[in-house]
This record gives C-alpha cells, structure tokens and sequence, in this order.
C-alpha cells in the first residue's frame, strides 16, 4: 500500500449508516481513494493508516443511548481534518461538550439550508439563494462545542452546518452523499481538495498499472488458479491476472448446464480463442442436470449445485497440477460486510458465494478487486479493453437458471426458459433498458394455464418476466418498462416459445419479495 495511488487517502469511520458505501462511492467518483472501516478503529490504527480526512458517518443510534456507537475521542485531535455527517456530526458535539438535543421529532426528506459561510465545504455552494438538502435525523444540535462557529442552518435546524477552522473539524445535519441534496457532490469535494489537500489521483487506469505491477510481485513464479463464471468480476479478475502472468494463470469454466442461451460459447470464445489463455472448459451440464432430477426445493438445489460446483472444480483445479493460489472476484462491499460492525447484511447474502473452495484445496487466496466497487470494476474491464457486452453485463446468479425454473429442472424445461429468456434480454436491449435496469429475466413457472389458440384450447406453461432497479440488490423496485416493451415480450413469447400461452409480469419489491423467485 505504499505507491502513489494510495497516499492520499480518506478514513471513513463507519456508525452504521445505510448510506456508508454511498460516501464512499461519492470519495472515489472525486477520484481520491478510501476505506470504511468501523467506528472504534483505535487512534493508534488510524495514525498508521495516515488519512488525509476524517469522514465520520451517520447511523441509526442517537447519542442518547446506552450502547451508542463511540470513536476514540483522541481521532479528533490528530490534527487531521474531519468531516461528520448526521450522527457523526452529534457525536462530534458529544465529545467535544457541545449540547446534543433529544429528539422530538424526526426530520426526514427535503429541507433548505442557507448557507452563511461560503469557504472551505461550501466553496461556491448556496450562492444564488437556499440549498436543497436531504436530512434524515432525530437528534440535533442545541449548542456547539467551543471553537465552532454555525456554516449553514434551516428552519428546523438552526444549527445545519458547524465548523472549528482552527482544528479543522467540520459537521452537517444532512447527507451530502445522497442523490437528494444537488451540491452534495461538490461538498463532499470541497472537503476533500480544499480542506484535507487531496488531489485525484486514483484512477482506473493507474489501479490497473500498480494491480497488474503488485501482482506479478506476489505471484513470482508460482501458478495461479482461477474460475470464469462469464460475469464481470471473475473476467476482469482473469484479465488482469492474465496481463500480470500471462501463461502462469489457468481459468476454469464450469458449464453446468444451467446458463443462458450462447453463454458457454462466448466465454470460450473471448477466453480461449481470444486471449489465448490456459483456458478448460469443463463441460458438465449432463451431469448437474443427473444430480438435480426431481428435485424442487429452492435449498436443495442451491446445494447440490454448490457441491458439484465444488467437486468439478477441484477436480480439475488437481488435474492442472501444482498451483499455489486461487483468484477469486470479491469485491469491496462483501469486504466491508465481512468487517462491519453490525452487519445483517452479510448473512442474508452468504448464499451467494460458492464457499469452502479454498479451505479444501489449500490455495492461498488472491483477490484483485477487494478494494473495488461494482463501478470501478467495470471502469477497470473498458481500461482492459473487455468487450463492453460483458463489462456491462447484468448479475446472474450462480445456480443460474436453476433458481428460474420453479419446480424441476428438466432438458424441456430449459429450453422453455432459454428461448423465453432470449426475447425478454432481446426486447430489453431495443428498448434502450439493459444498461439501465439492474436485472432482467424470464422466470418460469411450476403450473400451467389455460388458453386459446386458433381453435383449440391449450393448456400450458406460464413464463413471468422480472425486472428491477436497484443500486445494489440489497433493496429493489420493479422497473416501470412501458406497455409497448411489455406488449413486444408477451406477444414474442406466446407466438414463438412452443409451450407457453401466458406471460406475466412481476411487480413485487424486495423487501419482502427477493430479485430472483427461488
Ligand atoms: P435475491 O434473489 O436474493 O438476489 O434478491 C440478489 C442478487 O443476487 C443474485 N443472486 C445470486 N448471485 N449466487 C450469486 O452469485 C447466487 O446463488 C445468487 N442468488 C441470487 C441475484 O441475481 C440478484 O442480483
């Protein structure tokens, strides 16, 4: 962590906030880079880690509770500048023996601020008239700290804004990093170039530079292990590491019968015949499609998926030979999760990854993309040259269209799905929406409806279409496609996929409903 990229770096203290990667992102998009990391990082830590700014998060406590989330109060007199946002802006008060007030009431939405000083954080900010910002509190301020003078105030909160030049320490009531306050952005910015001194230094391509430079230095000449699934994250992975060590990486794919329709075909096209890598194709749709006979529950497959996944896997991970190291895709948020303080996140997800592949096969684990959000990783595929199709690819899930057939998984069925699945991403795609949406897919059901065609009555499948918005999967909205895009799906689903006379379409959110049905 020495080189250049990474000497200017922003702490953030995490409270528990749902808007904590938000700050982040909003950091990295200014190209400084930075790190979350909880709320009682000791001071002595934090010296080593040498920021250049402090961010101190919101969260959902008030300071008023007994279990309240507390930083060392000595993080405040480092010298290094801080910025608290919401609860990090109460706690500031707190320790520095200002007055928190009890809240009465919540301040939730819209409010407009004025802003009475216009350096530092609000360089050129609120000049023209009142700013809209977004406030989610309860507690406010009631008296600021000695030293600290008022910045910016609202109607309900006279004290909106508040800062001790001198020191360096700065706190908002509202939530620059959310999309709902305009000059969030450029608060955020300020912060960073005008008060901690930053510059933006952490691009795509100089992370690729000192990735592809890192890893060549801890590979040496050892072998390295990687498995393609056809998504973003694990190709970048293979790239960057196949641009590092060339010939010392081997990618294995597992066909396992359960992907889209050409799925298999391009990644060994672009990986194989493309690249030119030590690529192995492991054909094994035959024998998932064997294990996963009759059987129907949303559980039992995920797992006799994951076992076999492993089982072919490692298999051919042995065959290959000695390798001492296993590539995997993670990136920064599940890092995140897996440190949070609080993170009930962490488990509703855990069935996402296919686990225990390192613990059984003793490889030490190498992870390119661990500091990394969705974004930048596909910022990092363009500056690779990937194809922009596979860069901006949708997630799919790792049982794939196992868990898009509700009931068995059979040869016909598949095909029912695929050839539905392939209109609906077609249609998606006229329609301007692929890039837009976060998901879109076809689903298809375990019951069968009756209708008409020409003459005679059917009795047949019925296909569901889901698509969604969302920043992260955590939550998501169904989209609102028009009609027309619906009329197009349904009515080239009904004429051309053989066995389906019903098309509907899902809208249901999650929470409570999931993204995919199993
Ligand atoms: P749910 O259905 O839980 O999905 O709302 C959230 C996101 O995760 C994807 N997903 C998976 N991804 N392995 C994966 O790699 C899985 O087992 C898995 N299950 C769901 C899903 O497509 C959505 O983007």
């Amino acid at each position: 962590m020495t080189s250049k990229l990474y000497k200017q770096k922003i702490l953030i203290l995490d409270f528990g906030s749902q808007y904590t990667q938000l700050i982040a992102r909003r950091v990295r998009e200014a190209q400084v880079y930075c790190e979350i990391h909880p709320f009682h990082m000791g001071t002595e830590k934090i010296k080593a880690f040498a920021p250049k700014g402090i961010i101190l998060s919101g969260g959902p406590a008030s300071i008023f509770d007994p279990d309240a989330p507390l930083a060392e109060k000595e993080i405040l007199e480092l010298g290094t500048p801080v910025l608290g946002i919401c609860y990090g802006m109460q706690f500031l008060t707190h320790v520095l023996r200002g007055i928190v007030a009890k809240a009465l009431d919540r301040e939730y939405g819209n409010a407009q601020i004025s802003i009475l000083d216009h350096q530092d954080i609000f360089h050129g900010v609120g000049i023209e008239g009142d700013e809209t910002v977004w406030m989610s509190h309860g507690d406010r301020i009631e008296k600021m700290p000695e030293g600290f003078e008022v910045l910016a105030s609202s109607k309900n909160s006279p004290i909106a804004a508040m800062a001790d030049k001198g020191r360096r320490l700065f706190g908002v009531q509202f939530h620059p990093e959310v999309a709902h306050t305009p000059s969030g952005i450029k608060i955020v910015k300020n912060f960073l170039f005008r008060v901690c001194g930053c510059e933006p230094s952490w691009t795509m391509s100089s992370f690729v530079r000192r990735t592809v430079k890192s890893l060549r230095e801890t590979v040496g000449n050892d072998r390295v292990i990687c498995g393609l699934s056809g998504g973003v994250d694990s190709s970048v992975t293979a790239v960057m590491l196949y641009k590092a060590i060339g010939e010392q990486l081997s990618c294995i794919f597992v066909d396992n019968g359960l992907l889209r329709r050409g799925e298999a075909d391009e990644v060994v096209d672009l990986f194989k015949d493309h690249y030119g890598m030590d690529f192995h194709l492991m054909d094994a749709s035959e024998y998932f499609l064997e294990k996963l006979k009759g059987v129907v529950d949303p559980e039992e497959k995920r797992k006799i998926i994951g076992h076999e996944f492993i089982a072919v896997f490692e298999k051919k991970a042995k065959e290959l030979g000695e390798a001492r190291y296993l590539a995997q895709g993670t990136l920064y948020p599940d890092v995140i999760e897996s440190v949070s303080f609080k993170g009930p996140s962490a488990t509703i997800k855990s069935h996402h990854n296919v686990g225990g592949l390192p613990e059984t096969m003793k490889l030490e684990l190498i992870e390119p993309l661990r500091e990394l959000f969705k974004d930048e990783v596909r910022q990092v595929g363009v500056e690779l040259e990937l194809p922009r199709e596979l860069v901006m690819r949708q997630p799919f899930p790792g049982p794939g269209l196992a868990v898009r057939i509700l009931g068995e998984i059979t040869p016909d069925r598949l095909e029912i799905l695929r050839s539905a699945d392939v209109i609906v991403q077609d249609e998606i795609r006229r329609a301007g929406f692929y890039e837009k949406v976060w998901q879109s897919f076809a689903v298809l059901l375990p019951i069968r409806t009756v209708g008409v065609m020409g003459d005679e009555r059917t009795y047949e499948n019925v296909v569901a279409v889901r698509v969604v918005d969302s920043l992260d999967a955590m939550t998501a909205d169904w989209s609102r496609i028009p009609y027309e895009v619906m009329a197009r799906i349904s009515n080239r689903i009904i004429n051309s996929v053989k066995g389906v006379n019903r098309v509907v379409y899902d809208i249901s959110s999650k929470p409570p409903s999931t993204i995919e049905w199993e």
